[in-house]
Protein backbone atom coordinates (compact mmCIF):
# COMPACT_ATOMS: atom_id res chain seq x y z
CA UNK A 1 0.00 0.00 0.00
CA UNK A 2 1.70 3.14 -1.17
CA UNK A 3 0.28 5.76 1.55
CA UNK A 4 0.42 2.72 4.40
CA UNK A 5 2.95 3.99 6.38
CA UNK A 6 2.65 7.88 5.52
CA UNK A 7 3.57 9.96 7.71
CA UNK A 8 6.02 7.32 9.56
CA UNK A 9 8.46 9.53 10.57
CA UNK A 10 6.46 12.20 12.13
CA UNK A 11 7.84 12.57 15.58
CA UNK A 12 4.74 13.66 17.66
CA UNK A 13 6.24 16.42 18.78
CA UNK A 14 3.56 18.70 18.08
CA UNK A 15 0.41 16.21 18.09
CA UNK A 16 -2.42 16.05 21.21
CA UNK A 17 -4.74 13.65 21.52
CA UNK A 18 -7.70 13.28 23.50
CA UNK A 19 -8.34 10.00 25.85
CA UNK A 20 -4.40 9.85 25.58
CA UNK A 21 -1.48 9.60 27.76
CA UNK A 22 0.19 12.86 26.61
CA UNK A 23 3.41 11.67 27.64
CA UNK A 24 3.30 8.76 26.18
CA UNK A 25 2.41 9.88 22.90
CA UNK A 26 6.00 11.84 22.59
CA UNK A 27 7.44 8.70 23.14
CA UNK A 28 5.40 5.55 21.58
CA UNK A 29 3.70 5.98 18.21
CA UNK A 30 0.08 5.61 18.42
CA UNK A 31 -2.38 3.28 16.34
CA UNK A 32 -2.21 4.71 12.99
CA UNK A 33 -5.35 3.51 11.38
CA UNK A 34 -5.20 3.83 7.38
CA UNK A 35 -8.62 2.17 5.76
CA UNK A 36 -11.54 0.37 6.90
CA UNK A 37 -13.63 -2.38 5.08
CA UNK A 38 -16.57 -3.10 6.74
CA UNK A 39 -16.68 -3.81 10.31
CA UNK A 40 -13.05 -3.36 9.74
CA UNK A 41 -10.29 -0.65 10.09
CA UNK A 42 -6.36 -1.57 9.34
CA UNK A 43 -3.87 -0.23 10.43
CA UNK A 44 0.06 1.55 8.58
CA UNK A 45 0.99 -2.07 8.77
CA UNK A 46 -1.82 -3.88 7.16
CA UNK A 47 -3.18 -5.60 10.26
CA UNK A 48 -6.52 -5.50 10.47
CA UNK A 49 -9.22 -4.90 13.57
CA UNK A 50 -12.69 -5.82 14.48
CA UNK A 51 -14.00 -1.98 15.74
CA UNK A 52 -15.92 -3.32 18.69
CA UNK A 53 -17.11 -0.37 19.73
CA UNK A 54 -17.54 1.39 15.95
CA UNK A 55 -14.49 3.61 17.05
CA UNK A 56 -16.79 5.88 19.15
CA UNK A 57 -20.06 4.12 18.87
CA UNK A 58 -20.79 6.10 15.91
CA UNK A 59 -19.95 4.56 12.96
CA UNK A 60 -22.79 2.15 12.13
CA UNK A 61 -22.30 1.72 8.68
CA UNK A 62 -19.15 0.31 9.07
CA UNK A 63 -15.51 2.05 7.60
CA UNK A 64 -16.33 1.66 3.84
CA UNK A 65 -19.92 2.70 2.42
CA UNK A 66 -19.84 3.43 -1.00
CA UNK A 67 -23.32 5.54 -1.17
CA UNK A 68 -21.85 7.81 1.58
CA UNK A 69 -19.25 8.49 0.15
CA UNK A 70 -20.83 9.35 -3.19
CA UNK A 71 -23.44 11.47 -1.35
CA UNK A 72 -20.68 13.81 0.06
CA UNK A 73 -18.90 13.84 -3.45
CA UNK A 74 -21.65 14.38 -5.15
CA UNK A 75 -22.75 17.81 -2.62
CA UNK A 76 -18.81 18.62 -3.07
CA UNK A 77 -19.74 19.09 -6.73
CA UNK A 78 -23.13 20.89 -6.42
CA UNK A 79 -22.59 23.12 -3.52
CA UNK A 80 -19.63 22.44 -1.17
CA UNK A 81 -20.68 25.03 1.34
CA UNK A 82 -23.14 27.59 2.56
CA UNK A 83 -24.23 28.82 5.84
CA UNK A 84 -27.88 27.46 7.15
CA UNK A 85 -28.86 30.88 8.70
CA UNK A 86 -29.73 34.55 8.07
CA UNK A 87 -33.10 33.11 6.36
CA UNK A 88 -30.83 31.63 3.59
CA UNK A 89 -30.30 27.54 3.43
CA UNK A 90 -29.59 24.83 0.74
CA UNK A 91 -32.09 22.19 -0.15
CA UNK A 92 -30.44 19.40 1.06
CA UNK A 93 -30.67 20.59 4.49
CA UNK A 94 -34.32 21.67 3.85
CA UNK A 95 -34.72 17.83 2.82
CA UNK A 96 -32.75 16.64 6.02
CA UNK A 97 -35.01 18.12 8.05
CA UNK A 98 -38.13 17.47 6.72
CA UNK A 99 -36.71 13.84 7.07
CA UNK A 100 -35.54 14.00 10.05
CA UNK A 101 -39.21 15.31 11.19
CA UNK A 102 -41.12 12.29 9.81
CA UNK A 103 -38.34 9.90 11.44
CA UNK A 104 -38.92 11.55 14.97
CA UNK A 105 -40.85 9.75 17.77
CA UNK A 106 -43.61 12.57 18.34
CA UNK A 107 -45.26 14.31 15.77
CA UNK A 108 -44.79 18.17 13.82
CA UNK A 109 -40.96 17.66 15.33
CA UNK A 110 -38.69 20.86 14.47
CA UNK A 111 -35.05 19.84 13.74
CA UNK A 112 -32.26 22.71 14.36
CA UNK A 113 -28.64 20.80 13.41
CA UNK A 114 -25.41 21.70 14.76
CA UNK A 115 -21.59 19.92 14.43
CA UNK A 116 -21.38 17.42 17.56
CA UNK A 117 -23.07 15.43 20.16
CA UNK A 118 -21.98 17.79 22.88
CA UNK A 119 -22.74 20.97 20.64
CA UNK A 120 -26.47 19.90 20.21
CA UNK A 121 -26.45 18.88 23.88
CA UNK A 122 -24.96 22.34 24.58
CA UNK A 123 -27.68 23.87 22.37
CA UNK A 124 -30.71 22.19 23.77
CA UNK A 125 -29.68 23.21 27.15
CA UNK A 126 -29.29 26.80 25.37
CA UNK A 127 -32.65 26.09 24.26
CA UNK A 128 -34.07 25.37 27.36
CA UNK A 129 -32.83 28.53 28.88
CA UNK A 130 -34.16 30.28 26.41
CA UNK A 131 -37.33 28.96 26.17
CA UNK A 132 -38.04 29.57 29.89
CA UNK A 133 -37.24 32.92 30.05
CA UNK A 134 -39.66 33.87 27.04
CA UNK A 135 -42.03 31.56 28.41
CA UNK A 136 -42.11 33.69 31.95
CA UNK A 137 -39.67 31.09 34.22
CA UNK A 138 -36.22 32.58 33.74
CA UNK A 139 -35.48 31.08 37.53
CA UNK A 140 -36.39 27.45 36.12
CA UNK A 141 -32.89 26.94 34.98
CA UNK A 142 -31.34 23.82 36.80
CA UNK A 143 -30.90 20.63 35.13
CA UNK A 144 -30.90 17.09 36.69
CA UNK A 145 -28.73 14.44 35.26
CA UNK A 146 -27.14 11.26 36.26
CA UNK A 147 -23.70 10.37 38.20
CA UNK A 148 -21.90 7.99 35.67
CA UNK A 149 -23.54 9.92 32.46
CA UNK A 150 -21.11 11.31 29.24
CA UNK A 151 -22.74 14.22 27.62
CA UNK A 152 -19.99 15.33 25.80
CA UNK A 153 -16.39 17.73 26.43
CA UNK A 154 -17.89 21.38 26.02
CA UNK A 155 -17.54 23.33 29.41
CA UNK A 156 -21.43 22.40 30.12
CA UNK A 157 -21.57 19.14 28.72
CA UNK A 158 -18.97 18.57 31.14
CA UNK A 159 -20.41 19.87 33.94
CA UNK A 160 -24.07 18.13 33.13
CA UNK A 161 -21.93 14.72 32.75
CA UNK A 162 -21.69 12.87 35.79
CA UNK A 163 -17.51 12.39 36.04
CA UNK A 164 -17.38 13.82 39.30
CA UNK A 165 -13.52 13.48 38.53
CA UNK A 166 -13.69 15.69 35.12
CA UNK A 167 -15.42 18.32 37.27
CA UNK A 168 -12.92 18.24 39.62
CA UNK A 169 -9.69 17.67 37.11
CA UNK A 170 -10.68 20.65 34.46
CA UNK A 171 -12.39 22.79 37.36
CA UNK A 172 -16.01 22.87 35.76
CA UNK A 173 -18.46 24.89 37.24
CA UNK A 174 -21.30 22.58 37.91
CA UNK A 175 -23.91 25.16 38.86
CA UNK A 176 -27.61 25.13 37.70
CA UNK A 177 -26.41 21.14 37.72
CA UNK A 178 -27.99 18.15 39.88
CA UNK A 179 -26.25 15.07 40.00
CA UNK A 180 -28.72 12.12 40.62
CA UNK A 181 -27.45 8.25 40.80
CA UNK A 182 -27.72 6.49 37.72
CA UNK A 183 -29.07 3.15 37.65
CA UNK A 184 -26.36 0.43 38.36
CA UNK A 185 -28.23 -2.11 39.31
CA UNK A 186 -30.80 -3.10 41.88
CA UNK A 187 -29.53 -3.77 45.75
CA UNK A 188 -29.42 -7.45 46.59
CA UNK A 189 -32.95 -8.53 47.55
CA UNK A 190 -34.80 -5.57 45.53
CA UNK A 191 -36.87 -5.91 42.80
CA UNK A 192 -36.99 -3.67 39.78
CA UNK A 193 -39.96 -2.18 40.27
CA UNK A 194 -39.19 -1.32 43.68
CA UNK A 195 -35.11 0.07 42.58
CA UNK A 196 -36.58 2.32 39.90
CA UNK A 197 -39.74 3.82 42.17
CA UNK A 198 -36.60 4.23 44.40
CA UNK A 199 -34.40 6.47 41.34
CA UNK A 200 -37.36 8.14 40.67
CA UNK A 201 -38.14 8.97 44.20
CA UNK A 202 -34.20 10.22 44.40
CA UNK A 203 -35.53 12.63 41.20
CA UNK A 204 -38.32 13.76 43.09
CA UNK A 205 -36.65 14.94 46.47
CA UNK A 206 -33.73 16.37 44.03
CA UNK A 207 -36.76 18.82 42.54
CA UNK A 208 -38.16 19.22 46.29
CA UNK A 209 -34.22 20.20 48.04
CA UNK A 210 -33.51 22.59 44.38
CA UNK A 211 -36.96 24.19 44.97
CA UNK A 212 -39.61 23.23 42.76
CA UNK A 213 -39.27 26.38 40.62
CA UNK A 214 -35.66 26.17 39.83
CA UNK A 215 -35.60 22.80 37.80
CA UNK A 216 -36.07 22.80 34.52
CA UNK A 217 -35.18 19.74 32.85
CA UNK A 218 -34.38 15.78 33.63
CA UNK A 219 -31.56 15.36 30.98
CA UNK A 220 -30.51 11.14 30.43
CA UNK A 221 -29.02 8.39 28.20
CA UNK A 222 -31.41 6.13 27.30
CA UNK A 223 -28.31 3.14 27.82
CA UNK A 224 -25.57 5.01 30.00
CA UNK A 225 -22.34 4.04 27.71
CA UNK A 226 -19.75 5.96 30.12
CA UNK A 227 -21.36 3.52 33.21
CA UNK A 228 -20.55 0.44 30.94
CA UNK A 229 -23.80 -0.06 29.23
CA UNK A 230 -25.88 0.93 32.20
CA UNK A 231 -29.61 -0.48 31.22
CA UNK A 232 -32.28 0.85 33.30
CA UNK A 233 -34.50 -1.04 35.54
CA UNK A 234 -38.20 -1.40 34.31
CA UNK A 235 -40.67 1.69 34.27
CA UNK A 236 -37.67 3.92 35.10
CA UNK A 237 -37.82 6.32 32.81
CA UNK A 238 -41.67 6.11 32.93
CA UNK A 239 -41.69 6.51 36.79
CA UNK A 240 -39.11 9.72 36.43
CA UNK A 241 -41.39 11.11 33.54
CA UNK A 242 -44.49 11.20 35.73
CA UNK A 243 -42.35 12.76 38.26
CA UNK A 244 -41.10 15.74 35.62
CA UNK A 245 -44.87 16.08 34.79
CA UNK A 246 -45.43 16.57 38.36
CA UNK A 247 -42.99 19.64 38.71
CA UNK A 248 -43.57 20.86 34.97
CA UNK A 249 -39.85 19.82 34.15
CA UNK A 250 -38.39 19.18 31.20
CA UNK A 251 -37.89 15.19 29.77
CA UNK A 252 -35.19 15.42 27.97
CA UNK A 253 -32.98 12.18 26.05
CA UNK A 254 -29.32 12.57 25.29
CA UNK A 255 -29.19 10.07 21.54
CA UNK A 256 -26.55 10.81 20.67
CA UNK A 257 -25.03 6.33 21.20
CA UNK A 258 -28.79 5.10 21.59
CA UNK A 259 -30.04 6.97 18.13
CA UNK A 260 -30.16 5.43 15.07
CA UNK A 261 -31.05 1.88 15.57
CA UNK A 262 -28.64 0.94 18.53
CA UNK A 263 -30.92 -0.30 20.68
CA UNK A 264 -33.28 -2.49 18.24
CA UNK A 265 -35.64 0.59 17.75
CA UNK A 266 -34.61 3.58 15.86
CA UNK A 267 -34.72 5.80 19.03
CA UNK A 268 -33.63 4.48 22.42
CA UNK A 269 -37.01 6.11 23.75
CA UNK A 270 -38.90 4.21 21.98
CA UNK A 271 -37.02 0.72 23.06
CA UNK A 272 -37.86 2.11 26.50
CA UNK A 273 -41.49 3.21 25.90
CA UNK A 274 -41.50 6.68 27.05
CA UNK A 275 -41.76 10.06 24.75
CA UNK A 276 -39.10 12.47 25.38
CA UNK A 277 -39.67 16.73 24.90
CA UNK A 278 -36.86 17.05 23.29
CA UNK A 279 -33.88 14.58 22.44
CA UNK A 280 -30.38 15.11 20.64
CA UNK A 281 -28.60 12.92 18.53
CA UNK A 282 -25.61 12.82 15.98
CA UNK A 283 -22.81 10.07 15.30
CA UNK A 284 -25.00 7.60 13.67
CA UNK A 285 -26.98 10.02 11.88
CA UNK A 286 -24.07 10.40 9.32
CA UNK A 287 -22.76 6.65 10.17
CA UNK A 288 -19.89 9.50 11.60
CA UNK A 289 -18.72 9.38 8.15
CA UNK A 290 -19.21 13.77 8.79
CA UNK A 291 -19.88 15.54 11.52
CA UNK A 292 -23.26 16.37 11.60
CA UNK A 293 -26.15 16.51 15.08
CA UNK A 294 -29.19 17.73 15.81
CA UNK A 295 -31.49 19.18 18.74
CA UNK A 296 -34.92 17.50 17.90
CA UNK A 297 -37.98 19.52 19.55
CA UNK A 298 -41.32 19.01 19.80
CA UNK A 299 -43.50 21.68 18.25
CA UNK A 300 -45.21 23.06 22.08
CA UNK A 301 -41.25 22.96 23.03
CA UNK A 302 -40.38 24.78 19.56
CA UNK A 303 -43.10 27.41 20.44
CA UNK A 304 -41.64 29.53 23.23
CA UNK A 305 -38.52 29.31 20.88
CA UNK A 306 -40.61 31.55 18.56
CA UNK A 307 -42.00 33.56 20.94
CA UNK A 308 -38.48 35.12 21.73
CA UNK A 309 -37.80 35.31 18.00
CA UNK A 310 -41.29 37.41 17.85
CA UNK A 311 -39.75 39.48 20.36
CA UNK A 312 -35.98 40.15 18.91
CA UNK A 313 -37.16 40.09 15.73
CA UNK A 314 -34.98 36.34 15.36
CA UNK A 315 -33.79 33.57 16.94
CA UNK A 316 -30.22 34.78 17.79
CA UNK A 317 -28.50 31.40 17.69
CA UNK A 318 -26.35 29.86 15.22
CA UNK A 319 -22.85 28.47 13.56
CA UNK A 320 -21.25 28.52 11.00
CA UNK A 321 -20.93 24.70 10.24
CA UNK A 322 -24.60 24.01 11.27
CA UNK A 323 -26.28 21.94 8.54
CA UNK A 324 -23.02 21.92 6.74
CA UNK A 325 -24.53 20.80 3.05
CA UNK A 326 -21.87 17.98 2.68
CA UNK A 327 -22.69 16.67 6.38
CA UNK A 328 -26.55 16.97 5.68
CA UNK A 329 -26.22 15.26 2.36
CA UNK A 330 -23.97 11.95 4.22
CA UNK A 331 -27.11 12.48 7.02
CA UNK A 332 -30.00 12.28 4.18
CA UNK A 333 -28.33 9.17 2.63
CA UNK A 334 -28.05 7.29 5.76
CA UNK A 335 -31.70 7.95 6.58
CA UNK A 336 -31.74 6.57 3.10
CA UNK A 337 -30.09 3.42 3.93
CA UNK A 338 -31.71 2.68 6.90
CA UNK A 339 -35.17 2.48 5.01
CA UNK A 340 -33.66 0.54 1.96
CA UNK A 341 -31.66 -1.61 4.10
CA UNK A 342 -33.70 -2.03 6.83
CA UNK A 343 -30.86 -1.45 9.22
CA UNK A 344 -33.04 -1.27 12.46
CA UNK A 345 -35.03 -4.62 11.52
CA UNK A 346 -31.49 -6.23 10.98
CA UNK A 347 -30.40 -5.09 14.57
CA UNK A 348 -33.39 -7.13 15.85
CA UNK A 349 -32.69 -10.03 13.93
CA UNK A 350 -29.08 -10.02 15.31
CA UNK A 351 -30.10 -9.81 18.67
CA UNK A 352 -30.82 -13.35 19.87
CA UNK A 353 -27.42 -14.31 18.57
CA UNK A 354 -25.58 -11.27 19.97
CA UNK A 355 -27.50 -11.63 23.33
CA UNK A 356 -25.91 -15.28 23.65
CA UNK A 357 -22.80 -14.49 22.74
CA UNK A 358 -22.28 -11.86 25.40
CA UNK A 359 -23.85 -13.84 28.06
CA UNK A 360 -21.25 -16.54 27.39
CA UNK A 361 -18.41 -14.03 28.32
CA UNK A 362 -19.43 -14.85 31.53
CA UNK A 363 -17.65 -18.32 32.07
CA UNK A 364 -14.66 -16.58 31.08
CA UNK A 365 -12.17 -16.15 34.88
CA UNK A 366 -11.40 -12.78 34.77
CA UNK A 367 -14.92 -11.71 33.76
CA UNK A 368 -17.69 -10.28 37.41
CA UNK A 369 -20.93 -10.01 35.02
CA UNK A 370 -21.74 -8.66 31.64
CA UNK A 371 -24.33 -6.46 30.35
CA UNK A 372 -26.04 -5.87 27.21
CA UNK A 373 -29.19 -4.11 25.18
CA UNK A 374 -29.76 -4.21 21.50
CA UNK A 375 -26.44 -4.09 20.10
CA UNK A 376 -24.32 -3.34 22.61
CA UNK A 377 -23.32 -4.02 25.88
CA UNK A 378 -20.34 -4.09 28.32
CA UNK A 379 -18.11 -7.19 29.92
CA UNK A 380 -17.21 -6.30 33.45
CA UNK A 381 -13.99 -7.50 34.88
CA UNK A 382 -13.28 -8.72 38.37
CA UNK A 383 -11.66 -5.34 40.02
CA UNK A 384 -8.51 -5.38 40.92
CA UNK A 385 -7.32 -5.05 44.43
CA UNK A 386 -6.73 -1.01 43.59
CA UNK A 387 -10.05 -1.06 42.28
CA UNK A 388 -11.64 -2.32 44.95
CA UNK A 389 -13.84 0.31 46.78
CA UNK A 390 -13.91 2.50 43.85
CA UNK A 391 -16.28 4.51 41.96
CA UNK A 392 -17.10 2.84 38.68
CA UNK A 393 -17.73 5.42 36.65
CA UNK A 394 -14.00 7.05 38.07
CA UNK A 395 -11.30 9.01 35.93
CA UNK A 396 -9.27 6.16 35.81
CA UNK A 397 -8.98 3.75 33.12
CA UNK A 398 -6.60 1.23 34.72
CA UNK A 399 -6.74 -2.64 35.67
CA UNK A 400 -8.18 -5.45 33.59
CA UNK A 401 -9.87 -3.36 31.43
CA UNK A 402 -6.88 -1.56 30.25
CA UNK A 403 -5.05 -4.58 30.01
CA UNK A 404 -8.06 -6.34 28.04
CA UNK A 405 -8.04 -3.17 25.63
CA UNK A 406 -4.19 -3.89 24.93
CA UNK A 407 -4.25 -7.34 24.34
CA UNK A 408 -7.27 -6.76 21.98
CA UNK A 409 -4.48 -4.60 19.57
CA UNK A 410 -3.01 -7.96 19.59
CA UNK A 411 -5.80 -10.14 18.82
CA UNK A 412 -6.85 -7.76 16.16
CA UNK A 413 -10.34 -6.16 17.73
CA UNK A 414 -10.67 -2.89 18.91
CA UNK A 415 -12.92 -1.90 22.15
CA UNK A 416 -13.50 0.76 24.51
CA UNK A 417 -12.37 0.61 28.23
CA UNK A 418 -13.86 2.11 30.84
CA UNK A 419 -12.75 1.63 33.98
CA UNK A 420 -14.00 -1.67 34.95
CA UNK A 421 -15.53 -2.73 31.63
CA UNK A 422 -15.07 -2.65 28.14
CA UNK A 423 -17.84 -1.76 26.13
CA UNK A 424 -19.02 -3.19 22.64
CA UNK A 425 -21.60 -1.44 20.23
CA UNK A 426 -20.20 -2.89 16.46
CA UNK A 427 -21.49 -1.25 13.32
CA UNK A 428 -25.41 -1.91 12.70
CA UNK A 429 -24.04 -3.69 9.88
CA UNK A 430 -22.26 -6.51 11.39
CA UNK A 431 -23.02 -10.21 10.40
CA UNK A 432 -23.47 -13.14 12.23
CA UNK A 433 -20.18 -14.72 11.11
CA UNK A 434 -18.63 -11.93 12.15
CA UNK A 435 -19.94 -11.64 15.78
CA UNK A 436 -18.46 -14.70 15.95
CA UNK A 437 -15.28 -13.03 14.66
CA UNK A 438 -15.51 -10.21 17.25
CA UNK A 439 -16.10 -12.41 20.10
CA UNK A 440 -13.34 -14.93 19.15
CA UNK A 441 -10.97 -11.91 19.11
CA UNK A 442 -12.20 -10.50 22.33
CA UNK A 443 -11.56 -14.37 23.79
CA UNK A 444 -8.75 -14.99 23.09
CA UNK A 445 -7.87 -10.66 24.27
CA UNK A 446 -9.02 -11.87 27.42
CA UNK A 447 -6.82 -15.92 27.58
CA UNK A 448 -3.84 -13.54 26.89
CA UNK A 449 -4.56 -11.29 29.82
CA UNK A 450 -5.42 -14.25 32.27
CA UNK A 451 -2.50 -15.84 30.82
CA UNK A 452 -0.79 -13.34 32.47
CA UNK A 453 -1.82 -12.46 35.11
CA UNK A 454 -2.25 -15.95 36.72
CA UNK A 455 -0.51 -16.46 39.65
CA UNK A 456 -0.56 -12.86 40.38
CA UNK A 457 -3.02 -12.96 42.89
CA UNK A 458 -6.16 -12.38 40.36
C1 LIG B 1 -24.11 9.90 25.17
C2 LIG B 1 -23.20 10.91 24.53
N1 LIG B 1 -23.62 12.17 24.42
C3 LIG B 1 -22.85 13.11 23.83
C4 LIG B 1 -21.61 12.81 23.34
C5 LIG B 1 -20.76 13.86 22.71
O1 LIG B 1 -20.73 13.72 21.35
P1 LIG B 1 -19.49 14.34 20.52
O2 LIG B 1 -18.29 13.58 20.90
O3 LIG B 1 -19.91 14.20 19.09
O4 LIG B 1 -19.41 15.78 20.92
C6 LIG B 1 -21.14 11.49 23.42
C7 LIG B 1 -19.82 11.12 22.88
O5 LIG B 1 -19.34 10.01 23.03
C8 LIG B 1 -21.95 10.52 24.05
O6 LIG B 1 -21.53 9.25 24.20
Amino acid sequence: MATALRGANYRNDSMILGFSDLKKLRTERPLVITGGRGIFVIDERGRDYVEAVSSFYCAALGFSEEELVEAAIRQMRALPFYPSASHRTVPVVMELADRMAQAAPFPNAKVAFATTGSEANDSLIKFLWYANGYAGNPERRKVISRFGSYHGGTIAMTALGGGTGLHRSFGIPTDDCIHVSHPTGAAPGESEDAYSDRLAEEVRQAIEKAGPGTVAAFFAEPIATASGWAVPPKGYFQKIKRVCDDYGVRFFLDEVVTGFGRTGQMWGSQSFGVTPDCFSCAKGMSGAYQPISAVVMSDEFYRALEKGSDVNGWFAHSGTYHAHPVPAAVALKTLEIFEKRQIVKHVQSLLPIWNKAVDALRDHPLVATTRRYGLGGAVEFKPTSEQLGGNISSLKVAGTAKKVYEAGLEAGILTRPLDRCIVLAPPLIITEAEIGELFQRLRRAMDMVLAETKGVGS
